[in-house]
């Protein structure tokens, strides 16, 4: 009834694409959250074959059900707590070290990343901190050095680049070996090829999907998630119809009704009205409120086939409404769109 379809050679080809980019730079492909709603063991599996130079994903709890699931790559996380650090050790987990008391429980078995706060305001050590933590460092084995940017603007990211450069000189002067920065995640590294580093750190370019809210993708990445549910119903309704909770939409005039079922559930926006889905190869409006299981769109007077496929979104290639365009209609971005997709729907993994 309803089917989220994943492409894992779309994500092969993209991340393929990507190496290809960057190079020499390593690629980090970021598995977190459920691979961005596509489904994280699948997709580090394909990763894997495709001879993934890392994975990343927030926390540890995600990169041990990975290692438990055979995942042999590298894998790195970033949100942590200390006593989470004896457990990645066991696992062969590299982490990010944000604070000095994540520093103190870090074990002689412990990969690590140092993380620095050059202006995002969220995890990592400040300028503040630096003396400190490079005295901390000495003695100790690092393999990167890394931050993340807030894609505010080019001036912006630049800002971050120079205090991230800045704070590195002074690690590197006091002796501290590491062997690779990072700093950029997608909109970054496909942005400025100065801020490539040793390695990227790629999410939602992954998953064919892009970064940017206000211009084109400059690269050719397809994206992996097609979401389609069947039509279970289509009926004639007269002008006046109230549709759906609080009648947000009334018919003006005589037309048809479908029903689909996809709600919120399953994480259709439930504020997504004005976002056209694909029936029979025509785009229909979704109208009124969505609910937990289903939506309803004014079919304008056609009577589609009870069954037929409702594409929600997919594929511009092929005419399909996209994740940025359901983004678009719900206040949202394609990165929660795509992640908040699951409930009862069934994830079918194309191209193994
Ligand atoms: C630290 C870090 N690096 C990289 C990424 C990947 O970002 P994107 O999906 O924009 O490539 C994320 C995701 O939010 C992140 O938190």
């Amino acid at each position: 009834m309803r089917s989220v379809e994943v492409d894992l050679a779309a994500i092969r080809s993209n991340y393929q694409l990507l190496k290809n980019t960057f190079a020499p730079a390593k690629v980090m492909a970021v598995v977190k959250a459920n691979a961005y709603g596509h489904g994280m063991l699948q997709v580090a599996k394909a990763l894997e074959s495709a001879g993934v130079d890392a994975l990343g994903v927030a926390d540890v709890q995600e990169a041990i059900s990975l290692r438990m699931s055979g995942i042999k790559s590298r894998i790195v996380c970033w949100l942590i707590l200390p006593s989470d650090l004896e457990l990645a050790a066991d696992h062969d987990i590299e982490v990010g070290i944000s604070t000095f008391e994540q520093l103190a429980a870090v074990t002689e078995n412990n990969k690590i990343h140092i993380k620095l706060d050059t202006g995002l305001g969220r995890n990592g050590f400040a300028e503040a901190d630096l003396d400190r933590l490079v005295s901390e460092l000495s003695g100790r084995e690092v393999v990167g050095i890394f931050s993340h940017l807030s894609n505010t603007s080019e001036t912006e990211d630049r800002v971050q680049k120079d205090k991230f450069d800045q704070a590195v000189d002074k690690i590197r002067r006091a002796g501290v070996a590491f062997t690779e920065r990072h700093l950029a995640a997608s909109a970054a590294s496909i942005s400025y090829s100065d801020f490539h580093y040793e390695m990227v750190r790629c999410g939602i370019a992954v998953y064919g999907l892009t970064p940017f809210e206000d211009r084109e993708l400059p690269l050719a990445l397809q994206p992996a998630m097609r979401v389609v549910a069947k039509l279970v119903n289509v009926k004639k309704v007269s002008a006046g119809q109230g549709v759906s909770y609080g009648y947000r939409y009334v018919t003006d005039k005589p037309t048809t009704l479908g029903l689909v079922p996809f709600g919120y559930g399953e994480g259709m926006p439930r504020i997504s009205v004005g976002h056209n889905v694909l029936i029979a190869g025509k785009l229909y409006p979704v109208v009124g409120r969505v609910a937990m299981d289903q939506f309803v769109v004014d079919l304008a007077g056609d009577e589609p086939a009870i069954g037929e496929d409702v594409v929600i979104f997919g594929l511009a290639a092929r005419g399909e409404p996209t994740a940025e365009q359901l983004g678009q209609s719900s206040q949202s971005i394609n990165y929660e769109i795509v992640t908040r997709i699951g409930g009862r729907a069934n994830r079918v993994y194309l191209n193994r």
